[in-house]
């Protein structure tokens, strides 16, 4: 592929920092609204070793960089390398965009917006106070995806985890409307929830698959998977073939870049189908 419709010397320099970062979308997401709005800018991917990324990081603006995202491992250290940062990102101690503004470096966390966009992308009248929610899952995704839904005013989120000691600590710092529930109830917690959520890695190519009954879920709830390979996960196609709207991973994704994508180069961008066929083509 191309890196953008042909970048000059004047070029602004955004991109990606993980370890490894090789298997990261973000370029493809990126470049893709780059070439679309013609500008000049390229959006490059940066292996920074977790051992230094603090460093690496505060060598942004003396490197001219306008920006990065942080994807894992660095997201936690990159909330350290901050001199400001946004409401989610205090909430979450974790930055996923950062934004050099005047040598200052800025830290947001876009993945509870990234989260909720693509949910009223995929059902606009979809309402957080309706009811419970269930989530699948505790770690990095599972705290954006919960900061997000209190936000938007969700009355109960319940959550299952392998590992309780984890679903617990989530209980522990954001309040008593989260209730974890032991992973082996967890088909039993779907009673009365106008949402599912799977925030595991289970059903991703190359995973266990995730074993979930769904028998007890209304006909109407949403059923939504983070994983996005592949975009139809045995839990989405359970979903789908009870007739529950189902929405997969690959919103969450294209919806977290566009804040960073708006602050460096100057253009908020659109989420559309072509830009969904165009990251799909690299799957
Ligand atoms: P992320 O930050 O991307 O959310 P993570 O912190 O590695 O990733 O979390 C992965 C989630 O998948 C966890 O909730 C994990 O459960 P544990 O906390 O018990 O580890 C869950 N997960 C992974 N493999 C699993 C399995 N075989 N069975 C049940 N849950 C699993």
């Amino acid at each position: 592929m191309t890196l953008s419709g042909g970048f000059t010397g004047a070029a602004i320099v955004a991109g990606i920092a993980g370890w490894p970062v090789k298997h990261s979308r973000s370029p493809r997401i990126h470049n893709y609204w780059l070439q679309q709005y013609g500008i000049d800018g390229v959006y490059v991917p940066f292996a920074l070793a977790p051992e230094t990324a603090i460093e690496a990081i505060r060598l942004l603006p003396a490197l001219g960089i306008r920006g990065m995202n942080v994807t894992v491992p660095n997201k936690e250290k990159a909330y350290k390398a901050m001199d400001e940062v946004d409401r989610w990102a205090e909430r979450l101690k974790a930055v996923n965009t950062i934004v050099v503004r005047d040598g200052v470096l800025h830290g947001a966390n876009t993945d509870a917006f990234g989260f909720l966009e693509s949910l009223r992308e995929a059902q606009p009248d979809w309402q957080a106070d309706a009811g419970p929610v269930v989530i699948l899952g505790a770690g990095g995704a599972s705290r954006a995806i919960v900061a997000g839904l209190l936000d938007a005013g969700a009355p109960e989120i319940r959550i299952a985890n392998r590992t309780p000691e984890r679903s617990d600590a989530i209980r522990d710092e954001f309040g008593s409307l989260v209730r974890p529930v032991p992973w082996e109830r967890r088909a039993d917690a779907l009673g009365d929830a106008t949402l599912l959520v799977n925030t595991t890695s289970l059903g991703m190519e190359g995973q266990p698959a995730l074993e979930m009954d769904l028998a007890k879920l209304p006909a109407t709830s949403m059923v939504y998977d983070i994983v996005y390979v592949p975009l139809e996960t045995p839990l989405l196609a359970a979903a789908r073939a009870r007739g529950n709207p189902a929405v997969d991973g690959l919103g969450m994704l294209l919806h977290q870049a566009r804040p960073g994508f708006r602050e460096w180069f100057g253009t908020d961008p659109v989420v559309d189908q072509a830009l969904r066929d165009h990251v799909l083509a690299a799957l």
